[in-house]
Parts: C-alpha cells; structure tokens; sequence
C-alpha cells in the first residue's frame, strides 16, 4: 500500500504586517530583519482567529481538493506548539467536530517546528492498519507566545496553518520514507515555559519564547544537511534526483547555508519566509499548497521535505510525488 498527498490547503490570517510597521514599535529597521532573516512580512491572528480556526480553513480546503468527505477521515493528527488550550481538549478535536468528522480518531502532536513531519509519519504509519484518508495539519499562532518587547524573537514569526490530506493507494511513489530524530540535550534552546515544569510562570498564555539565536542557528544547519543526505543514501537516491527541497522555513540563511554545505543552487529550495515568517509546525504544509497552487509540483518529482526545530527535534521525509 502507498499512501499519497491528494489534497492541500491553507489557512492564514487576514491581517498583514510588513517589517515596517513593527519597527513603529520597537528599536529594529526593515533592512535588518531582511538581510538577517529573509522575513518581510507575516501573517497576525486576529481576535476571532487561533490556530484551531485557521486549521479548519486550511483542512476544509485539503478534504474538498482531495475529493474526500470529512465522515470518511479515520485520524486527524495536528501538530502544533500554540494549542487553543492550554492543556485539553486538543486542536484536533475542534477541527474533528468544525469539519464534521464523525468518524475519526483525532490528537494534537507536539514536536515545535519539525511537528508536521512527526505528523505525518504518524498518520502514514497508523494508515497501514487503518487504511481511511488521514488528515494531518501543521498549525500554530506563534505571535500570542512571542514577547513583543524582544526584538531577537518577536520579528521571526507568523501565524498560520496548512494542512493535507493522505490516501491510500496502489498508485506508485507516495510517502516513501521518513526520519525523525530528537536530541534532549538541547532543549535549553528554545524554550516556552508555562507547563506544570514552571508553575510561577503562570498559565501558558503569559509565558513567553525564549531562544538561543546562535546555537539554534548552527544546529538547525546542521541537521538540515545531515536529514537530506540520509534519506538520500537510504533511497539510493543522489541529490540530481531532487526537484525540491522544501524545508522549514526559520531563516533565509538557514537555508544558503546548507545550499553551500549540499553544493546545490537555491533555485532547489522553495522558499516563501519573505511573506509568510516562521509559523512553526505550518510552514512545511503551506509552502506545499503554495507549490500546487503555483503548479511548481508534477507527478513523479521527487522531494524532500526538511524540519527542525525546538526539542530539539528535526526530521524529514521524501515524496515521489
Ligand atoms: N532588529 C535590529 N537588531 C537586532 C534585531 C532586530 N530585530 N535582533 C537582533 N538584533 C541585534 C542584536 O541585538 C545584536 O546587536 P549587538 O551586536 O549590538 O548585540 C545584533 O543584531 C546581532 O545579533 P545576532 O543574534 O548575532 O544576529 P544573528 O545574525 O545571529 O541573527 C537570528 C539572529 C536571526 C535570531 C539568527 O540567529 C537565527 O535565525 N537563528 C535561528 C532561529 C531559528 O531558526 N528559530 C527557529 C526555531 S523556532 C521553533 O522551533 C519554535
């Protein structure tokens, strides 16, 4: 059995900041966050959106693309950092009861900004004993956890959700393999307090990110080349193979800098961080509806898609599309 991408969407939030009108409010200037990020906008949340309504939007859009009902889904998997809860119900039961799927088991997932890719080998895997359609969704609205007073975080993300829709089928290609890796010792990197770890910090809500740029930077390029090359040798594969790499999307630099260690072009890399930042776990599903939309992907290309991110947790999984 080959389990297959049908359907894509996304789910943005109306609201459009350019760098701009965040320098109105605290001591940084466009040229900066573009030469040292890429970012020249991102999408807010306004008060009638959270991450469980823009995952709606984004899953409502993947089920009609895919042609699949929501009463025919058997697990909806959300990944996300920024629950509209603090604990409990999950996301994935809001989307579950929005959307209508009576019939599915549904959780969120928590592995920050490599979440989608947990996600979706989650769902791959619980489709071989349940073959219905899964929905997977990589869905956060970092901007209510950011502290909008730091201008070494608060400048790098955006809110947002994209989802897809996963069938089974004897269809050739698919999902043809993943790697999902973690390492503990980093944690210390990027940090939400809040949890029962930190009780003084008060409920989630108020505690705020804190991140190591530098350390999380280095490890990011790292991982990233190291998760390409893997699953290339795994498949036999050579990087020649490739159409598209199609990485989380943290920092420009981020991604020239393992451009230069894999001595391929950025041309290989889709990138859309200029308009849409860093939305954590969304970032992988949207740039994927993106591409549809902009017909960048055709059957039988093969790509890579590349997470990392808090945890420190990164992984990735290659398409035959
Ligand atoms: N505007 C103006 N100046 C700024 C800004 C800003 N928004 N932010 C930082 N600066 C200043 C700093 O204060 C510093 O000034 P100083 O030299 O006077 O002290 C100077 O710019 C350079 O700061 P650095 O931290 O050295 O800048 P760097 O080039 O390393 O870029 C950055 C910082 C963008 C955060 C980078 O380290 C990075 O992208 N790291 C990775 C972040 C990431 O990938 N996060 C994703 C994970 S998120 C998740 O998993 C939930």
């Amino acid at each position: 059995m080959n389990v297959h991408i049908t359907g894509t969407g996304s789910g943005i939030p109306a609201r459009l900041v350019a760098n701009g009108e965040l320098a109105k409010t605290l001591d940084t200037s466009d040229e900066w966050i573009v030469s040292h990020t890429g970012i020249r906008a991102r999408r807010i949340a306004g008060p009638d959106e959270s991450t469980a309504t823009l995952a709606t939007a984004a899953a409502r859009t993947a089920l009609a693309r895919a042609g699949v009902k929501p009463e025919d889904l058997g697990i909806i998997v959300l990944a996300t950092s920024t629950p509209d809860y603090g604990a409990f119900p999950s996301c994935a039961c809001l989307v579950q009861r929005d959307i209508g799927a009576v019939n599915a088991g549904a959780f969120d997932l928590f592995a920050a900004c490599t979440g989608f890719i947990y996600a979706l080998e989650t769902a791959r895997s619980l489709m071989l004993r349940d073959p219905r359609p899964a929905l997977v969704i990589g869905a956060d609205v970092m901007t209510r956890i950011v502290d909008w007073k730091d201008r070494n975080t608060c400048v790098l993300f955006g809110d947002g959700a994209g989802a897809v829709v996963l069938q089974a089928s004897d269809r050739p290609g698919g999902l043809r393999d993943s790697i999902l890796r973690a390492d503990g010792t980093g944690s210390q990197h990027l940090v939400h307090e809040g949890g029962c770890r930190t009780p003084e910090s008060g409920p989630w809500q108020k505690a705020t990110l804190q991140m190591q740029g530098r350390q999380v930077f280095n490890f990011a390029v790292k991982a990233f080349d190291e998760t390409v090359r893997a699953l290339l040798a795994r498949e036999k594969l050579t990087l020649d193979d490739v159409r598209w790499i199609v990485p989380h999307q943290a920092n420009i630099r981020i991604i020239e800098a393992t451009a230069r260690r894999l001595d391929i072009g950025m041309d290989r890399f889709y990138v859309n961080i200029d308009e849409l930042a860093n939305t954590s776990a969304g970032t992988i599903p949207l740039a994927l509806d993106q591409m549809i939309r902009e017909e960048k992907l055709h059957s039988g290309d093969t790509i890579v898609l590349v997470g990392f991110g808090a945890g420190l947790t990164w992984g990735g999984t290659l398409i035959k599309w």
